[in-house]
């Protein structure tokens, strides 16, 4: 969908959406509608349960006195209340409403009520930006769909009160939805599709935006000593890969901010093969990386004034005559050994070799990693809030601070010896799973402690985030494109230098 900023000027025909606020208190344009239709859009209120809460759609067709064929009332509640989530719901709420009219094109007319809470030019690119994002959708592979049964939209207008500024405002926010909409198209994506090295070249699309993107393939990384991530993807016929990400847009010699993804691009479980119910979805296990690619989308699209590097680590989790065994034991990059008890535990193997390769040679300021890591974490905290574990109270803060601004939420779960000592081995350093089921989450998040030295660091559970099958009011089903938002804001507000 297009999103186009004009002067607040009502055109003649099409449809229009205009702000009624709570208890049916027209907005200006409304009002002026109101007059001349002779009191339709009035009635129209009085006649439905219309209310104009915030998120209230109310459609009036064809009204008298007016060449309009269609005015939708959208109710805006409160407006000290409306804030920036809030108007990307508004947004979001607006585009699923006009995708169902069938028209093409519509015009939303931002009025300034008295009371608004944000600046009217961050009100209107807001809304456009919760439009933009709920407008996405992820249907390539239907062939057969009539015209009739898809949403029609492909322009909305928003019409303002000094349109350039929020032209500008939205200029960033579009960026960012590059980002998430990359980071959906490649989680929604089929294994068959993606797989570690043609999600190896989508992160190559990439240079096109000024980032460096480096390939590693299996030969050098067996050089390396990346003995943990191998053994994951050497059941496959798919060759195993890790990609490197540089955005260069801080100070020269300012040390990096790093971000690290799983990316599993299916997880069959391998030997440990899992139950055939259900492991199509394990075509999301690369929900880490694609948040990870994403964000670096969305962070050069608009030229973040920071350091970021992005290491996402492909592999392939197959069983086959050549797969790892349970009971194998492998050496990581760190020297460290692990004796892999459950070859589906294999997300923390590949980011093992990530993370360790990622500070090692980058010498980041701190890393986050991202990865659809555990089950367990579905149990803890269902789809709401992706778990996270960290060294750094301070960078925990900062992450709970983004996902309140944003709406991708972070909920800190513990890390201590206790859970730590689970992991401790007969056999070697290590085991890639703890004694049994309980706290399963956290001794995952133990294991890759092992592998971060003294930096700040934290570890996102995205398990229950990184794709849905419910849709919420910016996000459709399937890959959601958690984190994008988030990471971007963590970035904006903490290392940008402003
Ligand atoms: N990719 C899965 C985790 C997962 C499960 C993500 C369900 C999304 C939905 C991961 O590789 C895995 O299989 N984890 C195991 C670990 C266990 C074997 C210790 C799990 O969570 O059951
Ligand atoms: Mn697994
Ligand atoms: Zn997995």
């Amino acid at each position: 969908m297009k999103i186009a900023f004009a002067a607040p000027k009502l055109p003649a025909n099409g449809t229009v959406a205009v702000f009624v606020l709570e208890d049916c208190v027209p907005g200006p344009t409304a009002q002026s509608l109101d007059t001349l239709t002779a009191g339709a859009l009035s009635r129209a209120m009085t006649a439905s349960r219309f209310k104009g809460k915030r998120g209230d759609v109310l459609e009036v067709l064809a009204p008298g006195g007016l060449d309009l064929g269609r005015v939708l009332l959208l109710g805006i509640g409160k407006p000290s209340a409306l804030d920036v989530l809030g108007a990307q719901g508004l947004g979001s709420t607006l585009a699923a409403k006009l995708g169902a009219t069938g028209e093409e094109g519509a015009t939303l007319m931002v009025d300034a009520p008295e009371g608004l809470a944000l600046p009217i030019a961050d009100l209107a690119a807001q809304i456009a930006y919760g439009a933009l994002l709920r407008s996405y959708r992820f249907d390539k592979y239907h062939t057969k769909k009539k015209d009739e049964d898809k949403p029609a939209l492909k322009k909305l207008t928003v019409a303002v009160e000094g349109e350039a500024a929020a032209k500008k405002a939205f200029a960033s926010l579009e960026k960012i939805a590059d980002g998430v909409f990359f980071t959906r198209d490649l989680v929604s994506e089929p294994a068959n599709v993606i797989y570690p090295e043609s999600l190896a070249k989508q992160c190559k699309s990439l240079e096109k935006l000024g980032i460096e993107v480096d390939v590693l393939g299996e030969a050098q990384m067996r050089k390396l000593g990346m003995g943990a991530l191998l053994g994951v993807g050497q059941g496959s016929a798919r060759e195993s890969q890790l990609v490197v990400m540089q955005w260069k847009g801080g100070k020269a010699k300012e040390a990096p901010v790093a971000f690290i993804g799983k990316g599993v691009t299916f997880d069959t479980g391998g030997i440990s093969i899992k139950p055939a119910a259900g492991m199509e979805e394990m075509k999301w296990d690369m929900g880490g990386a694609g948040t990870v690619i994403g964000l670096m989308k969305a962070l050069a699209g608009r030229k973040a004034r920071a350091n970021v590097i992005g290491v996402v680590g492909l592999v392939e989790n197959m069983p086959s005559g050549t797969a790892q065994r349970p009971g194998d034991v492998v050496t990581s990059m760190s020297g460290q050994t692990i004796e892999v008890i459950n070859t589906d535990a294999e997300g923390r193997l590949v980011l093992a070799d990530a993370l360790w390769y990622c500070q090692d040679r980058f010498k980041p300021r701190l890393m986050i990693d991202l990865a659809t890591l555990t089950g367990a974490i579905i149990i803890a905290l269902g789809h709401e809030y992706a778990g996270m574990f960290s060294n750094s109270d301070e960078l925990a803060e900062k992450l709970t601070v983004a996902g309140k601004a944003t709406g991708e939420g972070v909920w800190r779960m513990p890390l201590g010896d206790a859970y730590d000592k689970q992991i401790n081995c007969d056999v070697a350093d290590m085991q890639n799973t703890g004694q049994d089921r309980s706290g399963g989450s956290i001794t995952a998040a133990q294991f890759l402690q092992r592998f971060v030295n003294d930096l700040p660091w934290a570890h996102l559970d995205i398990a229950g985030t990184a794709w849905s099958k419910k849709e919420r009011p910016t996000v459709p089903r399937g890959g959601t494109g958690w984190g994008v938002r988030l990471l971007d804001r963590f970035v904006a507000d903490n290392y940008e230098g402003k």
